[in-house]
């Protein structure tokens, strides 16, 4: 191929995924690709690698005319973004794993792509090692994704794992996921949802054209969930997961989320376990497609920059079609929701909000009721992340309107019930 150009590579970040990077390259000759340079906040810190390729000025790479390609994979959005925005003004390609900075500014950054021409990919900021973005973009290039459901955060599926499986505590499982490089050096942003909620920023515009903030996304992460829930899972054959969905409901609007949910063995995402990531879409014709990698780690997370790196030798870019090829869909808050809550007393749960209650298990500590409930409760409010509730999705959790009447009709009167 004669238009395949030669790519000279400046870093930032020397961490796990910028260190794996390196090696990963250097087994990788074939690609034409060498790092000239690699911009770290502290040069003195031993490296493995050459002391003659680090710098801590950025532009020593930034304002270098050779260097073409900018890898960002630092943990600070803040200078990341600064970073990204000032090497595509330079006119670099950029490949970032930054999940944070880019779901903060993804408009800016689209922007940025069209007025200076370059290129900024970002396959390993979301599920790592799955190459998701790139065929939500090239062959999901039709308006027929009906659904797509997703596990995208590793250190959470690791920690679950670990726990209910293993029975480790969760301090135990949180502390594996940190030793072996999964978690965020801050990982509240893992256990709390909120890098789950940044990844499915970046997934919900590949996949409908959505662009919203983490603010507008109804998720939480995995801290609320408690022993009594797993067992309850465990006499259902069901696992519990952190799973982002997004489905086309009957009014043509997308309904989305991101919380745990209890899920069947017939789901193919009760078979991610540890630190895999995994995506189920549901199209048009082709029905079900699953994908399964590593969300996680190192090499696996390597292996999406590098892949980047290498699409942009023949000067591939995202298209993002769905924004701008399709009419974007919209989202829709008329839906309700399927939930499990365990609680430790009832007086704190809001029983008038639900529409309807089809489950009921009283207990000495906790207690736990199976109902629907608008999701426009559930955004609008937060009685669900307080006094110790607990709330998961049952499979299936969607329920639309048309479903609703029949719902009311099997409930049971939650007035009655008394702990
Ligand atoms: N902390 C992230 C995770 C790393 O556990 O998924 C990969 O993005």
């Amino acid at each position: 191929m004669g238009s395949e150009k030669k790519l000279v590579i400046g870093m930032f970040g020397f961490g796990v995924v910028g260190e794996g990077l390196y090696k990963v390259l250097k087994q990788t000759p074939s690609l034409k690709a060498s790092i000239k340079r690699v911009c770290i906040k502290n040069v003195d810190k031993k490296r493995n690698a050459p002391s003659a390729l680090f710098t801590s000025d950025k532009n020593d790479i930034l304002l270098d005319p050779e260097i073409n390609v900018v890898v960002e994979v630092i943990n600070d959005s803040i200078a990341g973004y600064e970073i990204v925005t000032t090497a595509l003004r330079n006119g670099k390609d950029v490949v970032s794993a930054s999940k944070k900075m880019l779901a903060e500014h993804l408009p800016e950054l689209i922007d940025l792509q069209e007025t200076t021409g370059r290129s900024l990919l970002y396959e390993a900021s979301a599920c790592a090692s799955i190459p998701v973005i790139r065929n939500l973009e090239e062959y999901y290039d039709n308006d027929l994704l009906h659904a797509i459901k997703a596990i995208v955060n590793g250190s959470t599926n690791f920690i679950l794992t670990k726990m209910f499986e293993e029975k480790l505590n969760f301090k135990e499982a949180l502390l594996l996921a940190q030793q072996l490089g999964f978690a965020e050096s801050d990982p509240i942003l893992d256990i709390e949802g909120f890098d789950a909620a940044n990844k499915w920023v970046l997934l919900l515009t590949h996949s409908y054209g959505i662009n919203i903030t983490i603010d507008e996304l109804l998720f939480n992460g995995i801290t609320q969930i408690d022993a009594s829930d797993a067992k309850v899972a465990e006499s259902k054959n069901q696992s519990i997961k952190l799973v982002a969905q997004a489905k086309k409901l009957h009014n043509g609007k997308v309904a989305t989320f991101l919380l745990p949910q209890f899920v069947d063995q017939n789901d193919q995402l009760y078979f991610v376990k540890n630190e895999y990531n995994g995506v189920v879409i549901e199209s048009g014709f082709a029905d079900k497609q699953f994908f399964y990698g590593k969300g996680a780690g190192s090499f696996p997370t390597a292996s999406a920059v590098l892949s980047d790196i290498a699409a942009l030798r023949y000067g591939y870019k995202y298209e993002y079609k769905k924004l701008y090829q399709h009419a974007p869909a919209e989202l829709s808050d008329d839906f309700h929701l399927r939930v499990y809550i365990s609680f430790e007393d009832l007086a704190t749960i809001p029983k008038e909000a639900f529409t309807s209650i089809e489950e009921w298990h009283s207990g000495n500590e906790r207690s736990y009721l199976i109902g629907t409930l608008p999701y426009s409760n559930l955004k609008a409010s937060d009685w669900w992340k307080n006094n110790r509730t607990s709330l998961i999705l049952m499979p299936n959790s969607i329920v639309e309107d048309n479903e609703i009447n029949e719902l009311k009709r099997l409930s049971l009167s939650l007035a009655g019930l008394e702990l």
